[in-house]
């Protein structure tokens, strides 16, 4: 019996577990060896028929034989595993995981688009804060406190802040502090940008305004204006209405046939002379029958602007006599509307991807 090597066996076991290069083959090579009926049980079934002095010995070889395969076997199907799992995971032709891709809101392209105009004119951009000052918002534009102006610029006024300390003694708000609001306009800006420049400048201001209006399909208590201004000397109504003309055909160029510009005379405290800019209906061309858009007018009014009052500049410190200027603000959800046709502005802030991939 001893003419059995278990050395000779575990060689060539080596051998077949080195070759293996699936593990289906590994499991055969398995069976073959350690299964129930696999060579090691055989010759463990065999130890009973050697000479007493031969057993032990056999039998401990015979162990190390079995957990030395035992290893090499597990070790061999760790790694057959990961190359396979490698292979998979390498796969060039397994189908792919398609990865949604994000947009630009048709908002924010609006808003991008109206200030690339501007800026190719040679307007720069600034930007402020949603939460602005009583004076920023009203005073310093020439609405005077308790003027029925103020009620065309209808606002949300945010609760006096109170100190910690004043709040935990239960003490009253102080009363001295200047009043907070959420801007109604983009205009306090104006006010922002002329008191810490110089003229000249020419600025456009985009961004989110404030208006406790109730929400229907042509208002919403949040909505976006870009505001422009512009200051130098001698700066004249002509030049306002030559920067807003080229704007509006600019803008407006992807509608086809020619684009028109009327000036309204029209009011706001913070312009003297104003005007209201309407442009030539866009949907009808002026055919004007049956449109619904221009309500058959021929024209949609989308802009504010003015020359500068001098209250303004005295606010803000520019000599009023040597400096003049224009300034313009327009709401860029009814601009999105007309250009893009939609009739509803509450589908803007509705995240419905259906809407908002068809832009
Ligand atoms: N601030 C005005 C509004 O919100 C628009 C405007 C801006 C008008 C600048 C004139 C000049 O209606």
């Amino acid at each position: 019996m001893s003419i059995i090597n278990t050395g000779d066996i575990q060689k060539k076991a080596e051998q077949a577990i080195g070759a293996c290069s699936g593990l289906a083959r590994l499991e055969e090579i398995r069976i073959e060896y350690l299964g129930r009926q696999g060579l090691i049980a055989g010759l463990f079934a065999k130890i009973k028929e050697l000479p007493g002095d031969e057993r032990a010995s056999f039998g401990s070889a015979l162990n190390n034989l079995k957990k030395s395969l035992e290893l090499l076997i597990e070790e061999k199907r760790g790694l057959l595993k990961k190359v396979e799992f490698d292979r998979r995971a390498l796969d060039p032709s397994m189908p792919g995981v398609a990865v949604e891709s994000g947009g630009i809101h048709i908002l924010s392209k609006t808003i991008k688009e109206v200030c690339a105009i501007f800026t190719s004119m040679g307007f720069t951009v600034l930007e402020g804060p949603e939460i602005e000052t009583e004076y920023n918002n009203f005073t310093g534009l020439n609405i005077p406190l308790e003027h029925p102006s103020r009620d065309a610029f209808d606002t949300f006024y945010l609760k006096p802040a109170i100190p910690f300390r004043a709040q935990a003694r239960n003490q009253p708000p102080e009363t001295s502090r200047e009043k907070l609001l959420l801007r109604s306009h983009t205009s306090p800006v104006q006010i922002r940008a002329m008191k810490s420049l110089k003229p000249p400048l020419a600025v456009v201001v985009p961004g989110k305004v404030y208006r406790p209006d109730a929400t229907d399909a042509s208002h919403s208590f949040m909505f976006h204006q870009v505001e422009g201004f512009l200051v130098d000397e001698n700066v004249r109504f002509s030049d306002l209405k030559g920067v807003l003309d080229a704007f509006v055909k600019r803008l407006f160029s992807s509608a086809g046939g020619e684009v028109r510009t009327r000036f309204r005379p029209h009011f706001f405290p913070f312009t003297e002379p104003s005007a209201e800019v309407d442009v030539s209906c866009i949907i009808c061309k002026e055919h004007k029958k049956h449109c619904s858009v221009c309500g058959g007018k021929g024209w949609l009014e989308i802009l504010g602007s003015g020359m500068i009052h001098p209250n303004v500049f005295r606010h803000v410190g520019y000599n009023h006599k040597k400096y003049s200027g224009f300034a313009f603000g327009m709401g860029i959800e009814r601009i999105a509307m007309l250009k893009y046709r939609i009739n509803d502005i509450r589908i803007f802030f509705e995240n419905d991807l259906r809407f908002l991939k068809q832009f």
